[in-house]
């Protein structure tokens, strides 16, 4: 069965799928995007997930490809099509197709593709072992809660991960704050069992999994606290971990060259990785 996409108003073969190179993604990345996980064949947190795309969309003044009843109907037709079981949809808004010029064109239609991919989640020995992290200073814009498609720093950031031998980068700012990953939101668990994440603001993404994992700790009564916590805090932290659409809860055993605790997952962090599995799978 051919992979299809979705392409400004048709469904195309994936191969063949394309966009003008005048598309303001291209040539400004003047776009946002999302990426929805997908668990037995339907979208989690597809809510959520659209609410913040119209939210990165209002802020930049990109007008909406559609309803958002009709975006809907497409996300889902795109699974059917591709038949997808479990794995992520990719949506991505972009001001449009014009003549290069930076200021907005005066008519253009907002593009919108939409994509779907198989995947299985990280790999079992990097949620029974924990991942290992690396920090590096935050050299992105002040508007990081956008979710814009300019990702050059975080592609940086994530590069210098992997060939450090890490699944990930932590961001430092000028405080010596971690503000979060290239590509997720960053955790840790004090000795008191607290779960400590940054406050929402300019200085980070809003995460979609981020805000279920917080009503999901409501519910088991457990304590967060969100505030900024230092470099120095999650290295003597007696947990830490990481959350994303694409990897919900995983466990974090190593910052640069610190153990955390024993260097094993840590039981908050398992207790609250069975707890999305659960939720994303319901
Ligand atoms: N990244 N922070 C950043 C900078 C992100 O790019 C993401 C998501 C997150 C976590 O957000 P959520 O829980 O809504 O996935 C935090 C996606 C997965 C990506 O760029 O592939």
């Amino acid at each position: 069965m051919p992979r299809i996409a979705y392409v400004n108003g048709r469904y195309v073969a994936h191969r063949e799928a394309s966009i003008h190179i005048e598309d303001r993604g291209y040539q400004f990345a003047d776009g946002v995007y999302e990426v929805v996980p997908v668990f037995e064949g339907r979208l989690v947190d597809e809510e959520p997930h659209f609410d913040r795309l119209q939210y990165s969309l209002g802020e930049l003044r990109i007008a909406p490809p559609c309803s958002r009843a009709a975006l809907r109907f497409i996300c889902c037709e795109l699974l059917r099509r591709n038949d997808l079981r479990r794995g992520i949809l990719y949506m991505q808004v972009t001001r449009g197709v014009a003549a290069r010029d930076h200021k907005f064109p005066a008519a253009a239609k907002s593009a919108l593709v939409v994509t779907t991919k198989n995947y299985g989640g990280p790999t079992a020995k990097l949620i029974e072992e924990g991942a290992r992290v690396v920090t590096i200073p935050d050299i992105r814009w002040a508007r990081c809660d956008i979710k814009s498609i300019s990702l050059l720093p975080n592609v940086l950031g994530k590069q210098e991960a992997i060939e450090r031998g890490a699944f990930e980068a932590w961001l430092i700012d000028r405080e010596g704050n971690v503000t979060e990953g290239t590509s997720t939101n960053a955790w840790i668990v004090t000795a008191d069992k607290r779960v400590v994440t940054r406050q929402l603001g300019n200085a980070i993404l809003a995460g979609v999994t981020r805000a279920s994992l917080r009503k999901l700790m409501t519910a088991e009564g457990y304590e967060l606290e969100e505030r900024p916590f230092s470099l120095a805090e999650a290295k003597n932290a007696a947990e830490a971990f990481l959350t994303s659409s694409t990897s919900l809860v995983l466990p974090i055993t190593q910052i640069d060259d610190s153990r955390i605790a024993d260097g094993k997952p840590g039981p908050m962090t398992r207790k609250l990785r069975e707890a999305m599995l659960s939720y994303v799978n319901k």
